[in-house]
């Protein structure tokens, strides 16, 4: 997997079908060669190749660090692009890496501390170790790069040494990659807002920096933590495509210099804009880990690389790999306003048609009787849960169903015994007004004894009742940020010491609780990035439920995210959102390839409604491994289109399955189909009993039926 050629100084990183070169120059510059398909051999480093002129500072021997594409730049030399490293100390803030040694290493260590992808078997990957340090700001940065022998996938990630006096670090990517005289190109970005997540962004990219990036403590539901730098022409199915995905729940920045040598750095890692950490002397600081993906064949084998690298080795537990829950929560149907008898109603309906989990939402402990109270206090209502947790569970369990419990661990009302008790452990600025947002503040994460305090209470909770799934909500992003137990000097290091500090959080309870099933959830997702998927194989994906808009928001997060990771339920009708009215059958359809579930009591719904809906689970339960380890090929956008088709066909290529929604009524519209991806070659498969030649399906395709309105089916096709 990684080759090092020391005649000519070049490393060769290569993945299944991908090569990245890193070439090092005489004078010890770390340059970058070349990402992309498998190459046998490139070009070394040059001085001639990589410019410079008479105007230029050869800061590097004959090398002019500001035209030679680079692995970790650093500021306060030739290149006056922007930096992966910047720190300052009393030695100043210039930073000049020098190459000294490499090591190679089978397997992938861990970073301690923080999420990553990893391996099961030493032989899965091999990891590259490249030792760079500046001896007049006497820091080692250690570059890492990971192979994957299964993937075109590359992790990377730094540390930073401080081997002199104190200093601060003020910026350190987990990942930079100069492109070289880089074609006309475009970067794809995931923004949005509250309800309305993961909408894709397309631009061309221009002379300047342009970047999406998170300024509000948690990776957002702005812009996600992720871009993709593309050919101008690429499609779904063609082009050159490179992804960078970071494995991060806090702030971020993605972004893409250009210059006007067609020179284009690409970077990702935790935002600098409001990041600061001191080093004292020995003190190492990791960054996160950011995930590079090559396609040669479009965004589509970009995202089934994310998703196969995501959902095998990024997710973790016992649910990683098995079916997991059809579930019904209470939040759409009820809100605060129910008691044990309305839930044991619920569960008891739900059962009925093969609903096997019933999960109980906010509302449920201290005064919380509407979100103006009582977050913190993790301690049953008797007033609506006169049985406590553990009677409601039985109850639920004698239905035959698991139950579940929403929490949001990280968050405190001011009217809260907990608030009460510590007002000091909010995150919070001396002298500064301390802003609610729904009503609530962001508990303080960054110290130690509120991440023991909130250790304690999920887990004596989870101990207290038959628990066996967990939605693991956060509900405001952070402001006035500041730490009672940290100098204001150090306020920059807040954000990050929060997320190390979730981070342990989250490592301790789902450790200590291995057969819960965690769903994280953000106001709906604002948190679905892969440092939360480590960590809960699954996300809340919108709080926008209506069917219409979810088949955006889902297609949006299928660029990195897999189905598998998706919540996605059934909504109340009309919808809560929008106020929409969309068939039953749909609601069903759009949320059947995501973890499956509803909102709706279905007490209230038609027995029409429940006989499909009995009809749907049975399908998910059939389907459901084919969309959830299966391979997902996006046939229709619905960003482009009236049309979104989504297709999936399992490892095998047995059992192939397409999602066709539309909500557009076209009356006498011409007709239209749409050709399939991924089936066996030269093979036939069944639809409803009628054989189609794969040829012909990859081909001409299947009709789309058009001309009504809540145009909704799901078609399987099966390999005779
Ligand atoms: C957030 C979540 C919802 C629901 C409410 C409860 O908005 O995204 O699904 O749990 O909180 O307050």
């Amino acid at each position: 997997m990684i080759n090092y050629d020391s005649q000519n100084k070049i490393f060769y990183l290569n993945a299944k079908n991908t090569t990245y070169a890193i070439g090092l120059t005489d004078s010890g510059l770390v340059a970058h060669l070349y990402w992309g398909k498998r190459v046998n051999f490139v070009p070394k480093a040059d001085p001639n190749r990589f410019g410079g002129h008479s105007y230029s500072a050869f800061d590097y021997g004959d090398y002019c660090s500001n035209t030679v594409p680079q692995e970790y730049p650093a500021f306060g030399n030739a290149d006056f692009r922007i930096p992966a490293v910047r720190v300052s100390s009393k030695l100043g803030h210039h930073v000049k890496l020098q190459y000294k040694d490499y090591e190679i290493v089978d397997g992938k260590p861990k970073i301690p501390g923080l999420p990553a992808t990893y391996v099961e078997e030493s032989a899965e990957a091999q990891t590259l170790k490249l030792y760079l340090s500046d001896d007049v700001q006497q820091i080692e940065v250690v570059l890492y790069y990971t192979v994957f022998e299964n993937f075109d996938a590359i992790a990377r990630h730094t540390e930073i040494k401080n081997l002199g006096e104190a200093m601060e670090l003020n910026g350190a990517m987990s990942a930079c990659v100069d492109f070289y005289g880089l074609p006309e190109s475009r970067l794809i970005t995931l923004d949005g807002n509250w309800a309305n997540e993961r909408v894709v962004t397309d631009r061309k990219i221009v002379s300047g920096n342009q970047n999406v990036e998170s300024r509000c403590g948690v990776s957002s539901a702005y812009h996600n933590p992720f871009m993709a730098v593309c050919d101008e022409k690429a499609t779904e199915t063609a082009g050159n495509v490179y992804g960078f995905s970071l494995v991060y729940s806090g702030d971020f920045t993605a972004g893409v210099e250009l210059d006007s040598y067609r020179s284009a750095r690409a970077y990702i890692g935790i935002n600098p804009f409001e990041f600061t950490c001191r080093l004292e002397t020995g003190d190492v600081f990791a960054t996160p880990e950011a995930v590079l993906v090559y396609s040669a064949e479009g965004f589509g084998a970009m995202s089934r690389t994310y998703h196969d690298l995501y959902r095998t080795r990024l997710c973790r537990g016992k649910y990683r790999d098995t079916e997991r829950f059809a579930l019904i929560n209470n939040w759409e149907a009820t809100y605060f306003d129910f008691n044990e008898e309305k839930i044991v109603a619920i569960a008891e309906k739900a059962a009925t048609i093969g609903v096997d989990t019933m999960v109980l939402d906010d509302g449920w402990f201290g005064k919380r009787l509407s979100d103006n109270a009582g977050l913190g206090d993790w301690v049953e209502n008797p007033d609506r849960l006169p049985n406590g947790l553990k009677g409601l569970a039985e109850k639920v369990n004698a239905c035959g169903m698991r139950f579940g419990l929403w929490f949001e661990p990280e968050m405190v009302n001011p009217d809260s015994d907990l608030h009460r008790a510590h007002p000091d452990w909010i995150i919070h600025t001396e002298n500064r007004n301390r802003s609610l947002m729904r009503n609530q503040s962001t508990l303080d994460l960054s110290r130690k004894d509120v991440c023991d305090y909130i250790i304690d209470a999920v887990s004596s909770v989870l101990r207290k009742a038959n628990i066996q799934y967990v939605k693991w909500d956060m509900n405001r992003y952070m402001t006035e940020v500041g730490s009672a137990l940290l100098p204001a000097e150090r306020a920059g290091e807040v954000k990050h010491r929060y997320m190390l500090g979730l981070y342990r959080v989250l490592e301790t309870i789902t450790t200590q609780f291995p057969d819960v099933l965690f769903e994280s959830c953000a106001s709906g997702g604002s948190r679905f990035d892969p440092g939360m998927l480590h960590y809960m194989p699954q996300t809340w994906t919108s709080d926008d439920s209506d069917a219409e808009e979810r088949l955006k928001i889902q297609y949006g997060t299928s660029m990195v995210y897999p189905y598998s990771s998706m919540g996605a339920h059934v909504s109340a009708c009309p919808n809560h959102q929008i106020g929409r009215t969309t068939s039953f059958e749909m609601r069903c359809n759009v949320a059947l390839p995501g973890q499956f579930g509803f909102a709706p009591d279905l007490n209230r719904c038609t027995e029409k409604a429940l006989e499909i809906a009995q009809e749907k689970i049975k399908q998910y339960r059939a389907l459901g491994p084919v969309f959830h380890s299966g391979d997902c090929y996006r046939l229709k956008s619905p960003f482009e289109t009236d049309w979104s088709v989504v297709q999936f066909v399992s490892k095998d290529q047995k059992t192939a399955v397409v999602c066709v929604n539309s909500a557009k009524a076209t009356c006498n519209a011409p007709d239209e189909f749409v050709a399939l991806r991924g089936l066996k070659h030269d093979a036939t498969y069944c639809i409803d009993g009628t054989p189609f030649d794969s040829e012909y399906l990859m081909n001409t395709g299947i009709h789309l039926r058009n001309g009504r309105e809540n145009q909704s089916f799901i078609m399987v096709l099966e390999l005779v």
